[in-house]
């Protein structure tokens, strides 16, 4: 199907091009299920599931700005054991597409309790450890502390043979420093990255707009930061990167690659144009043609 070879390996996880949506903002089985065809994806990515059962924040949960959104849902979950209990991930076997849990809790003992619970799970094919969720709890960031993510890290690590993805924070000063932790305590990639942190005020009320006052800042106004982490944590770390920040259309993501990532996933870009991921896809696959390349591999990088 496509002219070149945009095939990515992390591991044992095999995709067949390196999209795949980002945690939490897409829906495989209601709002696009009847549009997008998810089995050209490379892999998909599951909304974080909670260690715990939780509701997650009050709303307004959801507000626009200018050049992308504020979210803090705050991981509304049946927590791990209900999908466990209740099979529910076996439906994403459905999609014929490399399934990635995303996985979030409280502090580091739920991230090794959750990841030792799905150890073996024919469901699974690669696990995204979620320490960077600016909307939970305290809003402590497990990313942004060295020492939980190292311990984080080093002790899922022991209890899971799946492919770990460690998703790190943008809301540090040099990514670097937590790109380099999480490889050397045992990740076999790293997503850069997460939301940063931003708020909204309404005029009318002269109050914080979401209900948990701050939340995520998405979309494109993040794109030109998050690439430049990228950039720089490739100059340090061996590991594959996925970028994920801003991907509009096929030339952000074809960036993220120049800039040194494996892989990329999509996020608000989805609300905008449901077909956006497939569009990435064909664009990366035209790109490499017209530019003479056979595979995505031989970019990879090339910026630097
Ligand atoms: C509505 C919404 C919900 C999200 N939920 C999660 C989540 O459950 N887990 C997670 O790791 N990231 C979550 N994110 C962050 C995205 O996965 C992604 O890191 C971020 O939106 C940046 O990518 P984008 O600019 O392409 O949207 C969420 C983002 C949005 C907009």
């Amino acid at each position: 199907m496509y002219k070149t070879d945009l095939s990515v390996t992390i591991k044992s996880l095999k995709m067949k091009n390196p999209v795949m949506p980002a945690s939490g903002a897409y829906d495989y089985f209601e709002n696009n299920a009847n549009v997008f065809p998810m089995d050209i994806l490379g892999a998909i990515m599951l909304k974080s599931i909670h260690r715990r059962a939780r509701p997650g924040n009050k709303p307004p949960r959801i507000a626009e700005v200018t050049g992308g959104m504020l979210n803090a849902v705050g991981i509304p979950s049946a927590g791990i054991e209900a999908y466990i209990r209740d099979n529910s991930l076996a439906r994403y076997r459905e999609l014929n597409v490399p399934v990635i849990v995303s996985v979030s809790g409280d502090q580091p003992r739920d991230y090794v309790e959750t990841c030792r619970m799905l150890a073996g799970n024919p469901s699974v094919d690669a696990i995204e450890l979620n320490l960077s969720c600016p909307n939970v709890g305290t809003g402590l960031q497990l990313a942004t502390d060295e020492v939980l993510l190292g311990r984080t890290v080093e002790a899922t690590r022991l209890v899971t043979d799946f492919p770990l993805i460690v998703k790190l924070s943008p809301n540090v000063t040099d990514i670097c420093k937590p790109a380099v932790i999480a490889q050397d305590c045992g990740a076999d990639a790293v997503t850069i990255a997460n939301t940063f942190m931003g708020m909204k005020i309404d005029i009318k009320t002269r109050k914080p707009f979401l209900g948990n006052t701050t939340g995520g800042l998405s979309g494109p106004a993040i794109k030109p930061i998050t690439l430049r982490m990228v950039y720089q944590a490739y100059q340090k770390i061996s590991i594959p990167i996925i970028g994920c920040g801003g991907i509009m259309c096929a030339a952000d993501a074809i960036e993220y690659i120049l800039a040194g990532a494996t892989a990329v996933q999509v996020g608000s870009g989805n609300f905008v144009n449901p077909m956006l991921m497939k569009e990435v896809i064909e664009g990366m696959d035209a790109y490499l043609a017209e530019n003479h390349f056979e595979k995505l591999e031989d970019i990879r990088g090339a910026a630097h």
